[in-house]
């Protein structure tokens, strides 16, 4: 059945023309590289945090809709293990937006039955990032709504190295025998080993690279790239990337 989903309009978001996605396609898992806030903000004359500051407000609106049309897990990029090399104020600041999101955010993420979980190097992050991330996934673990996930200090490579270390950790101890490696006991060692495999993933800001995101999980995802700067992004271009995964063929290597 074709859905249409109402969704806030206000000046800089006019509503368009519902595209009218199918509801029993709706792709499980969308993983999103939110890019472009920097040059959004310098293209305004301002700091790049003002950039970082419009774009968790774009956060809220793409929950509040992925969550609206039937979307099972939303993973974020909000930091990635090269974001370190960034000036210190600006890490300082990213390492805020965490806890001003959810100081806000977290009674309607609760209200609309959202779980929060993270991937990446948690233990490193500042005490008052994890302080106020774990209070969101502990309020928010036993509900069974839209699985809203933060990558945060996350990077693709380092995590596989962990995995492969993991594994081979067992063979020393004589835990595991080689033969038995394969893909599914690989995945098993992921950050999102208990996550269905992204089968969408949406990059702002005109950029068409994967920067060390999922290189492991998006094997068999749709691709789909805009010019538009995260801040910028709304629920139309969200609509717009679901509606076009909608008609792409996934073969998954078959005919
Ligand atoms: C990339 O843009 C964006 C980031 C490194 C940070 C993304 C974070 C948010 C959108 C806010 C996250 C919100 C929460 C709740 C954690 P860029 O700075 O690389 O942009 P540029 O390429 O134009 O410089």
């Amino acid at each position: 059945m074709p859905i249409k989903f109402p969704f806030k309009k206000d000046k800089k978001h006019p509503r368009t023309e519902p595209l009218g996605l199918e509801e029993s396609h709706i792709p499980k898992h969308v993983a999103i590289i939110m890019d472009g806030n920097g040059r959004w903000a310098k293209n305004r004359g301002m700091p790049r945090i003002a950039g970082h500051k419009e774009g968790m407000g774009v956060v809220k609106r793409i929950v509040r809709y992925a969550s609206d049309v039937g979307v099972k897990v939303l993973t974020l990029y909000a930091f990635s293990t090269e974001n370190w090399k960034r000036p210190k104020n600006e890490v300082d600041f990213l390492m805020k937006l965490p806890v001003d999101f959810l100081s806000t955010y977290l009674p309607e993420l609760i209200e609309r039955n959202v779980q929060v979980r993270t991937i990446g190097d948690f233990d490193v992050l500042p005490a008052h990032t994890q302080k106020a991330v774990k209070e969101a996934m502990e309020k928010t673990k036993d509900n069974d709504g839209l699985i809203l996930n933060f990558a945060l200090n996350y990077g693709s490579r380092f995590e596989m190295v962990h995995a492969v270390k993991q594994i081979a950790s067992k063979v020393q101890q004589g835990e595991l025998d080689i033969s038995e490696i394969d893909e599914s006991m690989f995945s098993q060692e992921l950050y999102t080993s208990e996550l269905i495999e992204p089968d969408l993933l949406i990059r702002t800001s005109g950029e068409q690279r994967l920067s060390n995101f999922l290189l492991w999980q998006l094997a068999y995802a749709e691709f789909w790239f805009t010019e538009v700067y995260w801040p910028d992004f709304d629920e139309s271009h969200f609509e717009k990337a679901l509606y076009d995964f909608q008609n792409r063929k996934r073969r998954f290597g078959g005919v």
